[in-house]
């Protein structure tokens, strides 16, 4: 097998599991244009309209719970198949829902799925790919994430004028079952075989990942049997010590940052916050916020380009300062000019958003993805992966519940202007507490944090 076919097996391999990305978009791309539907449907409030939304959230938060307690004993492969099988279900309980109460039964259904999923298909992509490529494969997850949100925006727009709303929610099954019989034929994540002392297993599949090269799946095999015979039992009390502690401060705090800078606002709200900037005409305010979906698909190529050529921390630098200025300026054409509703102020306040979306897309939404796959020990990686990525749903349940209440009683400005700081908050965090994993194996890594820490 040559180099370019064992690179080949990995994009192959990393494209199917990103799939679970596409699932994670598809919904907070296609929910807001269908809620109008549904609203209606079942005569819901404007409390009901907001569950309807967050209940998703409250099930990532749990379904990524229940990954961590299962993932070191299943593996990341097979927590991502039940996931995607639970997912078929949400999204068709969904669809055929008779009432308010069983569509937010499944809506919670389908968020214990993307819960689960969100963290353990990152984490099969890294433990299969090869360390010079892994940045960038694991990027595909982000990739299909912003696809996902933007399939759901074109589903939404050529759905509306029918009105059908179940169709809306139900079409997300299709790639839930390619992701299903996808990770049915890939094999598991050799690092997890080994972990489970399965090494002839674990040796086939190096064996492909390395291109046939024997040497090289050996010396692999025996690397990774190496950094196990380092590691401690893997118990709670290692996830309270360091390096564990540490690291976990890192993956939290990289979610944190990813959601306080307030991008689901954006995706969620953005048709909202043209119309406020001046934009009446409601083909305006759609057409703006679909550029907004293409925008995050494109900018996240830089991502895929350049993450394992100048590294993890460049990008993140870049992209949270291109998110401070952005910001800022937003919240500035809120306080000078919103009052007057110009077209001026619409357009600004267009490129401003389409700047912060370029910045966030190559850096914040796919680099605490990779990081939190790298910077945790083997023995406690599922379960570490899980609290990082619970951390990320809870952060996004508090800036969509806060939104609203604090856009309506301290302004646009200032809520832009919040998230600023938050950018700002997230540079100095990157420079002290993100260490940079670029090229290096997984085990290089956790060997280094083991002699750095241990
Ligand atoms: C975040 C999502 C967000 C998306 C936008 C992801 O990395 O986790 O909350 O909606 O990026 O592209």
């Amino acid at each position: 097998m040559t180099p370019g076919n064992k690179s080949r097996i990995a994009l192959f391999t990393s494209a199917i599991a990103a799939l679970a990305g596409l699932l994670l978009g598809y919904d907070t791309g296609s929910i807001s244009g269908a809620l109008g539907f549904i609203a209606d449907a079942f005569s819901l409030d404007i409390v009901g309209k907001g569950t309807v939304i967050s209940i998703v959230l409250v099930g990532g938060i749990l379904g990524a719970l229940i990954n961590g307690i299962l993932a070191d004993r299943l593996g990341s492969n097979l927590m991502v198949q039940g996931a995607a099988l639970i997912f078929v279900a949400g999204a068709a309980a969904s669809a055929l829902s008779p009432s308010a109460v069983a569509l937010l039964a499944s809506r919670f259904v389908l968020g214990l799925a993307l819960g689960a999923v969100s963290a353990s298909a990152p984490l099969y992509i890294a433990e299969i790919s090869p360390a010079s490529d892994r940045g960038r494969l694991v990027t595909l997850f982000q990739l299909a994430i912003t696809i996902g949100i933007l399939l759901g925006y074109f589903v939404d727009r050529t759905l509306t004028s029918s009105g059908y709303w179940r169709l809306m929610l139900g079409t997300s099954a299709v790639p839930a079952l390619i992701l299903l019989f996808g990770m049915f034929i890939l094999p598991h994540s050799p690092r997890w075989l080994i972990k489970m002392g399965r090494y002839g297993e674990a040796k086939d599949v190096l064996l492909k990942t390395c291109g046939g090269d024997t040497s090289l799946a050996d010396a692999e095999l025996n690397e990774i049997r190496k950094v196990i015979s380092m590691e401690s039992k893997g118990g709670l009390a290692d996830m309270l010590r360091p390096p564990v502690s540490s690291a976990l401060v890192t993956g939290i705090g990289l979610f944190l940052v990813q959601q306080f800078v307030g991008i689901n606002t954006v995706m969620y709200y953005a048709p909202s916050l043209f119309r406020e900037a001046g934009m009446k005409s409601p083909d305006t305010a759609i057409l703006a916020t679909v550029s907004v979906g293409v925008v995050n698909v494109l900018a996240t190529f830089i991502a895929v380009w350049l993450i394992d050529r100048v590294g993890r921390k460049p990008l993140l630098y870049a992209g949270l300062g291109g998110m401070l200025i952005a910001l800022t300026a937003i919240g500035g054409i809120f306080a000078v000019g919103s009052s007057d509703g110009g077209i001026g102020i619409g357009r600004a306040t267009v490129f401003a958003v389409w700047f912060y979306i370029a910045c966030f897309a190559f850096s914040m939404g796919p680099v605490p993805w990779i990081v939190m796959t790298e910077i945790f020990p083997l023995n406690v990686r599922g379960r570490a992966v899980s609290i990082a990525t619970m951390s990320s749903w809870g952060a996004n349940l508090i800036v969509s519940f806060s939104f609203l209440p604090l856009f309506e009683a301290a302004g646009a400005a200032f809520t832009y202007w919040l998230y600023a700081v938050v950018s700002l908050l997230g540079i100095v965090f990157v420079w002290r507490l993100v260490p940079e994993t670029k090229g290096m194996s997984l085990e290089k890594i956790e060997e280094r944090l083991l002699s750095e820490k241990g």
